[in-house]
């Protein structure tokens, strides 16, 4: 049993081999999908339940903390990954009523089809009495859906914050161990689906932070029983600050775009500016989403097929434009047989990215010593650029 504090148990599920999410995102260290219990004097609580296929984890964890009723089960989130086996708990617990705000009742009944007599919606405040323990409610919108919320249990001072503050990490440790391995995967984590959504998550981590929290106990990865740690992070990652960083992103077919990356990667390393370059044919996307939480600009590179960018390079400005980074200067570079509208095709994809456009490199045919100048001239620009920034 794996205990968090007296009468609080983490009843969750270790989901060890699982290597994709959403069948997007990869999970290099697997996952969990933390679900806890909480006994008060006169009532329980379950918070959050599992990704449906582990609901027989959940129970037998149950049955072990010596669950014998549940009264409510409170819904953070809609998405089933922590909503998908409330109907399981509701057939072993049928007197237990599932507590969650208006918005998350509404997709519960669409997604789940929960009886409507089975709620209780809570508002914002508002607080629900265990006996000795008491739960308060705070709407946290947009970590990472719009009806997201946390419970703050305010006696043992712990936030259950669900999504908001997770990691992706397959632990049998309840705390974490090593803030190194739990800031790698909390930060991959945020550039895949908080990213987006900094401005009210800066909101979110002013509440956060007027909680005096001892321990924060997110619904994925572990508990942190020393919470600066973690929201000194996602203010940081939050905040509109970049840094001296370039993400250059590329994919090539007959080495064209290849040498052209490699040059101007050397031509930005010799001007003082740190680089990230990944091969879009091979890369890990969620470091490449990593990468774009600092980065002060991003320059994608693509050969030319069928007279646009390449796959591989539209997917990456696709994927680059839905996560909305702070970026502050975007390019293109690359090359073509004959003719080319790749650079048009990628800024016009990229136009959720409030950047600067810098002037692009195009070459027709492989690059020669003008072409190296105008790549000279981009990595001299991105350095003054970044040098006028103040970075
Ligand atoms: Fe972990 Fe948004 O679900």
């Amino acid at each position: 049993m794996r205990v968090v504090k007296d009468d609080i148990f983490a009843v969750g599920a270790i989901d060890w081999d699982r290597r994709l999410f959403d069948e997007l995102i990869p999970l290099p260290d697997g996952t969990t999908y933390n679900s806890y219990v909480v006994k008060g004097s006169e009532k329980t609580v379950l918070l959050d339940t599992v990704e449906p296929v582990h609901a027989n984890v959940l129970i037998n964890n149950l049955i072990k903390a010596g669950v014998e009723k549940i009264d409510y089960i409170v819904a953070h989130h809609g998405e089933q990954d922590h909503s998908g086996s409330i109907v399981d708990m509701l057939l072993l617990y049928p007197a237990a009523k599932v507590v969650t705000n208006a918005k998350c009742k509404g997709l519960l009944i669409d997604h789940l089809g929960i009886d409507e007599d089975y709620f209780i919606t809570i508002e914002d405040g508002e607080e629900l009495s265990l006996g000795n323990k008491t739960l308060k409610f705070l709407f946290t919108p947009w970590v990472h859906w719009p009806e997201t919320f946390c419970t703050f249990l305010k006696e043992d001072k712990i936030l259950f914050s669900c999504d908001f503050f997770g990691a992706h990490l397959a632990t049998s440790n309840v705390f974490v161990e090593n803030n190194g391995d739990v800031y790698e995967a909390a930060k991959r984590y945020y550039a895949e689906i908080m990213q987006p959504f900094r401005k009210i998550i800066r909101n979110n981590l002013a509440i956060v932070e007027k909680l005096d929290c001892e321990m924060i106990a997110p619904s994925h990865g572990p508990v942190y029983d020393e919470p600066k740690f973690i929201i000194d992070a996602y203010k940081d990652w939050a905040s509109e600050d970049v840094q001296n960083e370039v993400v250059l992103a590329y994919v090539s077919m007959h080495d064209s775009t290849r040498k052209m990356a490699e040059y101007l990667c050397d031509a930005l390393i010799e001007r003082g500016v740190k680089v990230m370059q990944f091969d879009l044919t091979t890369v890990d996307s969620g470091k490449l989403a990593i990468s774009l939480v600092d980065a002060a600009t991003v320059l994608i590179g693509t050969p030319t097929v069928l007279v646009g960018a390449h796959p591989a390079a539209a997917n990456a400005a696709f994927l680059a434009n839905a996560m909305r980074p702070k970026t502050k200067f975007v390019s293109v570079f690359g090359s073509f047989g004959w003719a080319s509208k790749a650079v048009e095709q990628l800024t016009g994809m990229m136009s959720n990215i409030k950047a600067e456009v810098l002037e692009p490199v195009m070459v027709k045919g492989y690059p020669g010593d003008e072409d190296f100048a105008r790549l000279d001239a981009l990595a001299e620009t991105i350095a003054q650029k970044h040098n006028e920034a103040g970075l």
